[in-house]
């Protein structure tokens, strides 16, 4: 088989990092776990036949058929190698995708077609889901089955222990929290981040859709898993929030905090805590998430996936989660938390094209005060998917993307990390040769425009 190039040849960025890069692990994603998890998408629109019987008869089972047709040949596309293929669902960012599988092309000098092995792992992991949502779009009425669905919600209830726990600590919080100090407003702050860097671990694309959830506590193992964190920026974030919150006394101003959402389940629960705290510790006035217009890498958040959430949390027969529930859809309801889907954080674009692909996205960036990006994808996104080296500064990897001060949460499952001290990501190599791609290594990583 071709070496993969890791990177996408041609890019702009520094010569000693436009050499390719040949992953093994990128290697085992696509040829393993991207094949597991489409079928597991398949076996899933198959068990749910007799739903679409129910609800769109004969026309319903037909159009599900030819769904699993087109995943099918997808998948033989996928285990093949075969040519990416232009998109033709025309949905309002088929172009875009369109015009980006014609930039590939033109970058590969070889002559050769953009295809599952040869092409970068980050664009050919996107095109999976996007196909993916071509076949249920093309037939409708399936256009707006969530194959992952099933796994998102089962992946809930099972973290369900955690959920108590984490809301509890909160709500007790809570009663308090009106006449805490900086200083105990702080030590919340950093635990509540960690929580929910640390519900980072709970995605199910790593685990090719199989249970993932939070079992235990989660407050309970953040003291051992503080050497874990590789880069921990949280004080300069906590200045960042403190002194924003003292300059309102002189001069009122709306503090806006955007959360760029990632996985639905545990991991969104623990951001809807930090958002909750946030709130209520007035270091914000107002939190707007950002999720996924389509289903997307098994278990990242959509619109669907946060009102359900939402509701669940109300419905819920626990005092804790039922009353945690019942105020974040207040919260929702008086514009408080504001929720948007762009298009574009489901293309294979890295973030630093946002300007150029989604101008209105930028510019609505531009007004937070601090972005948290939750994720490792994100964090992919965020630094192009490039083989920097550890010891490049964050702000070199992100290539102009700047739009506010923003915040990676993340725990490492691909094998990309930046600023890192000299020599850290050798000897951690040493000790553990899955650091990058565990998820037991987690960073916390601030960037500030405003600041350089
Ligand atoms: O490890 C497989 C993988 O799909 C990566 O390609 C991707 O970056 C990650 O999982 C998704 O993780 P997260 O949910 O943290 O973005
Ligand atoms: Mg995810």
């Amino acid at each position: 088989m071709a070496a993969r190039p890791r990177m996408m040849p041609g890019a702009e960025v520094p010569d000693s990092l436009s050499a390719k890069y040949t992953g093994s692990f990128a290697y085992f994603t696509v040829k393993d776990r991207l094949p597991q998890i489409l079928t597991k998408a398949i076996d899933t629109v198959h068990r749910n036949m007799d739903t679409f019987f129910e609800q769109h008869g004969q026309e319903g089972v037909e159009a599900e058929k030819r769904a699993i047709s087109l995943m099918s040949k997808l998948r033989n596309e996928l285990q093949t190698d075969k040519p990416a293929l232009p998109l033709t669902d025309g949905l309002p960012d088929t172009d875009l995708w369109n015009e980006y599988l014609d930039q590939q092309q033109a970058r590969l000098d070889t002559g050769e077609s953009p295809s599952w092995f040869k092409s970068p792992w980050l664009y050919m992991e996107c095109y999976m889901y996007r196909r993916i949502q071509e076949s249920l779009q093309l037939n409708p009425p399936m256009c707006d089955f969530d194959a992952f669905n099933e796994a998102k919600t089962q992946s809930f209830f099972a973290s369900q222990q955690a959920v108590i726990a984490i809301c509890t600590y909160f709500l007790e919080m809570k009663k308090k929290i009106e006449c805490f100090k900086d200083t105990q407003l702080k030590t919340e702050f950093l635990l509540l981040m960690q929580v929910a860097l640390w519900g980072n671990r709970c995605d199910l694309s790593i685990s090719s859709g199989q249970d993932n959830s939070q079992k235990f506590n989660p407050l309970t193992s953040l003291e051992s898993l503080k050497p874990s964190i590789l880069v921990d920026d949280s004080e300069v974030v906590w200045e960042l929030l403190i002194n924003n919150k003292k300059n309102k006394t002189s001069k009122p101003t709306c503090t806006r905090i955007d959360i760029v959402l990632d996985n639905s389940g545990f991991e969104l629960v623990t951001d809807l805590v930090l958002a909750d705290f946030l709130i209520t510790s007035q270091l914000a006035d107002v939190i707007h998430f950002h999720g996924k217009s389509i289903p997307w890498f098994v278990s990242d958040t959509t619109k669907k996936d946060f009102d359900w959430t939402l509701k669940k949390m109300q419905a819920a027969n626990q005092m804790q989660m039922s009353k945690s529930g019942v105020m974040w859809a207040k919260n929702v309801k008086q514009g408080i938390w504001v929720y948007h889907n762009h298009p574009f954080w489901t293309l294979p674009h890295e973030f630093c094209d946002m300007p150029l692909v989604a101008d209105d996205l930028y510019a609505e960036l531009q007004k937070s005060n601090l972005i948290f990006f939750k994720g490792d994808l994100n964090y992919r996104k965020l630094t192009g998917d490039r083989k920097w080296s550890y010891t490049v500064s964050f702000d070199t990897a992100l290539r102009g993307f700047q739009p506010a001060p923003l915040c990676s949460l993340r725990t490492l499952k691909a094998d990309i990390q930046v600023g890192l001290k000299p020599g850290q990501g050798e000897q951690l190599a040493v000790s553990d040769t899955e650091w990058m791609i565990s998820g037991r290594y987690a960073i916390i990583q601030f960037s500030n425009p405003y600041q350089q």
